[in-house]
């Protein structure tokens, strides 16, 4: 059978970092209180010139570069995000035109944090299908810009960045053992579309809107979505917790990630966290912290690897990948 293996990787981060301390100037909030909530103690700012492509494509460059590949070998670009450069055309087209490719498909899949999540899950069909050998999978956001920065209860909790990975069509035997997309699991539930959600958009207001959260509402949630995704990989696949090499939660809140892996018996030092650092950067969390660990050494070729989001919508869904 065809899997969609991992061949490479990549991330970029606007050169701006914001400090919590900083944000003790903007609005009405603390250091303390930021990190006692949430765990994070920085976020990266897009500045002049920094958009959701521009951050994209030097993901993609650095994906590429490390999977010893040019645009030419790909023929899919799926961008998750829900802060385009523009409301059309899409932003997976601006950074095939700005990669310089000429053939293939490019579209933006939109389901906020877990938008990553969702990405992978379709160029993981998409490969299997045999409609794509080469898939450029990026989450990229500038958050920055769709916050209401005189609202401490939102504003202190997000950042930009992007990331990205290329998923390759390879033969695998069938089972667990495979490198790859092993199983993918998506969830959504519009009854929860006013906890979570931008005030705006080009059908209702015309305008780009900011973003509005009941905090609490979405933490109450948080838990037990994410841990009903990961139960049903593990289901899907016939693997445990304890199967699980890295898990690698979208980064929105220590508390929820500390949570979730308690839940599920996973022991925290098999948990990418990058929160601290990046924030809560939506549909670039997961390629980033990805990003992040892979680097480092942490997360090895062969290493099974649990991805889980959950965000507006809501939608929230899990990938189960052999790196
Ligand atoms: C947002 C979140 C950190 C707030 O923490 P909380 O413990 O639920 O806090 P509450 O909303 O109950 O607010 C507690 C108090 O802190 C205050 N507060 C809110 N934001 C604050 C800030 N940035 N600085 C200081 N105080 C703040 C509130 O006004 C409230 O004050 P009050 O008791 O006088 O009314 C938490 O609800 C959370 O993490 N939710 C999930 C959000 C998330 O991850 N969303 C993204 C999903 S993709």
């Amino acid at each position: 059978m065809i899997r969609s293996v991992v061949r490479g990787f990549g991330a970029a981060l606007p050169k701006r970092v914001m400090t919590n301390k900083e944000m003790e100037t903007k609005v009405d909030t603390s250091d303390e209180w930021i990190v006692q909530r949430t765990g994070i103690h920085q976020r990266y700012i897009a500045g002049e010139g920094e958009t959701t492509a521009s951050l994209g494509e030097s993901a993609a460059r650095a994906a590429l570069a490390r999977a010893d590949l040019t645009p030419d070998d790909l023929d899919l670009i799926i961008v998750a995000t829900s802060t385009p450069d523009n409301t059309f055309p899409a932003t997976a087209v601006n950074i095939q035109n700005r990669l310089g490719m000429r053939h293939g498909a490019a579209f933006d899949m939109q389901a906020v944090c877990s938008g990553f999540v969702y990405a992978v899950a379709t160029a993981d069909a998409y490969i299997r299908g045999g409609l794509a050998k080469r898939a450029l999978v990026i989450g990229a956001e500038t958050f920055s810009r769709i916050l209401d920065w005189s609202d401490r209860t939102t504003c202190v909790l997000f950042g930009d960045g992007a990331g990205a990975i290329i998923l390759e069509a390879q033969k695998g035997s069938g089972t667990n053992a495979d490198r790859g997309v092993l199983t993918a699991q998506l969830r959504s539930d519009g009854i929860h579309g006013d906890k979570l959600y931008v005030d705006g958009g080009p059908s209702t207001t015309g305008t780009v809107g900011h973003l509005r959260m009941e905090g609490r509402e979405v933490f109450k949630h948080a838990v037990g979505m994410i841990t009903d995704v990961i139960e049903a990989a593990f289901e899907a696949t016939g693997t445990t917790a304890d199967d699980v090499d890295w898990l690698v939660p979208h980064q929105a809140n220590r508390r929820i990630i500390d949570g979730s892996a308690k839940k599920l018996g996973i022991p925290l030092d098999k948990v990418v966290v990058t929160v601290d650092v990046h924030g809560n950067t939506s549909a670039a969390s997961i390629p980033l912290a990805l990003d992040t660990a892979a680097v480092d050494g942490r997360i090895k070729k062969g290493d099974l690897v649990m991805l889980e989001a959950m965000g507006g919508g809501f939608t929230w869904g899990s990938v189960l990948i052999r790196w």
